[in-house]
């Protein structure tokens, strides 16, 4: 088992790496607990497959809990989501000094988190991440959220869980679209300040993705590093540090918005395609070798990831596609700042380029 650690000051939290994990779970969670009891929220997909395991390892260590398991998919991260689960709480008789277990996706991690953080005014979560995305990004760094008409992620709070517990074991069950897509997040690492992480991605991505364990561990662990670090930096997005975390997402929210947030197009989908866009724009403005960016559209397009409009699926204009930017959340004083880059591995923020720069690239981008 590999323990890393978020360094908050005393909000700082361990996270631990290792297969089989889900089954010692009761033996990591029992030291935080005040009264041996705990609930657990799930996903109805992987309550099937897991919540036995943890609820066996719960029993062992003597912990007795609840579970409620919610309909699979996004639409679960909603007010109707939130307002289910905060009664269900309150109904369980949650106190304060509580542990909640978010075991599942970053839908479950998202909306559990939001819970924790208003129930009775804040009360504890730990983290457990089963798919790719979630353990390499979500389940660490404490933004939770839900979704509302208007946007995406527009409603939340910062939490941090209290613990975040990751078995690589349970990607095994994970659809293997589900899994490139967390993929993507792992690249981002390496694009946004780590050259050797992205030549590591170039050697072992298709062997991670094949199932590779050893592979999975590493990329796991290092993309949860650079994680932890960075939120360690600036917890609260206030500098541009964790800002460089949305590396592809500006051009990929756009993508996701046009394609109605659906299965057409997948988060990590759209964030592999936005990276790539973010590297030809920055390739097009003279920031960066129109070599590198060719070099991070072959690794996305060698894996099976979307690597342009065109692959993504997404036949709309330029001018269209920068609308969607412009609601963005990180729009400050009108302007959308931009993560691009000199090279792989050189990414920054900028608010330099306005979105008809960005409309126009877009319309020959293909
Ligand atoms: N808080 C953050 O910092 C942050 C960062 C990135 C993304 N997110 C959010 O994360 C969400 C997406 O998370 P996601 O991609 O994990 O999606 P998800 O939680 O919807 O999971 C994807 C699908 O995989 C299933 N599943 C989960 N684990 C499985 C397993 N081990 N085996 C088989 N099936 C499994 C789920 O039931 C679901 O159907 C979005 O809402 C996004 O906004 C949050
Ligand atoms: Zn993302």
């Amino acid at each position: 088992m590999q323990k890393l650690t978020v360094e908050l000051g005393s909000r700082s939290y361990p996270i631990l790496i290792g297969d089989g994990l889900l089954e010692k779970i009761g033996a990591h969670v029992a030291p935080l607990l005040r009264r041996p009891r705990t609930m657990i929220v799930t996903d109805e997909h992987v309550a099937d497959l897991y919540l036995a395991r943890v609820g066996t390892s719960l029993a062992q260590a003597n912990i007795s809990f609840s579970s409620l398991a919610l309909p699979a998919g996004e639409g679960t991260k909603s007010w109707e989501g939130l307002s289910r689960l905060t009664e269900w709480l309150i109904d369980q008789g949650i106190e304060r000094s509580d542990h909640v277990i978010a075991l599942g996706g970053g839908v479950i991690g998202d909306l559990v988190g939001f819970a924790c953080s208003i129930v009775k005014r804040g009360c504890a979560f730990v983290q457990v991440p089963t798919t790719l995305l979630a353990q390499v990004d979500s389940s660490v760094g404490g933004k939770t959220a839900i979704n509302v008409p208007a946007g995406k992620n527009l409603i939340g709070a910062f939490h941090q869980p209290a613990l975040v517990v990751i078995d690589p074991a349970t990607l095994a069950s994970l659809p293997p679209r589900e899994l490139r897509a967390g993929y993507a997040e792992v690249v981002k690492y390496g694009l946004i300040d780590d050259a050797d992480f992205f030549a590591w991605c170039e050697a072992n991505g298709a062997a991670l993705l094949a199932g590779d364990t050893g592979a999975r561990h590493r990329a796991i662990a290092h993309s949860v590093a650079a994680k932890a670090r960075i939120v360690a930096a600036d917890e609260r997005e206030t500098q541009d540090v964790r800002a460089l975390l949305n590396l592809g997402h500006s051009f990929g929210h756009a993508l996701e918005a046009e394609t109605g947030y659906s299965d057409r197009l997948l988060h990590g989908e759209a964030v592999a395609a936005g990276m790539a866009l973010a590297h030809q724009f920055s390739a097009a403005q003279g920031l960066c070798p129109a070599a590198d960016a060719a070099r991070v559209r072959d690794h996305l397009a060698s894996v099976g990831l979307p690597h342009s409009l065109a692959s993504a699926g997404v036949g709309t204009g330029g001018t269209a596609l920068a609308a969607h930017m412009a609601h963005d959340k990180k729009v400050r004083g009108g302007k959308l700042p931009l993560i691009l880059t000199r090279g792989i591995g050189q990414s920054f923020v900028t608010e330099e380029y306005g979105l008809d720069a960005v409309a126009a690239f877009l319309d020959g981008a293909g």
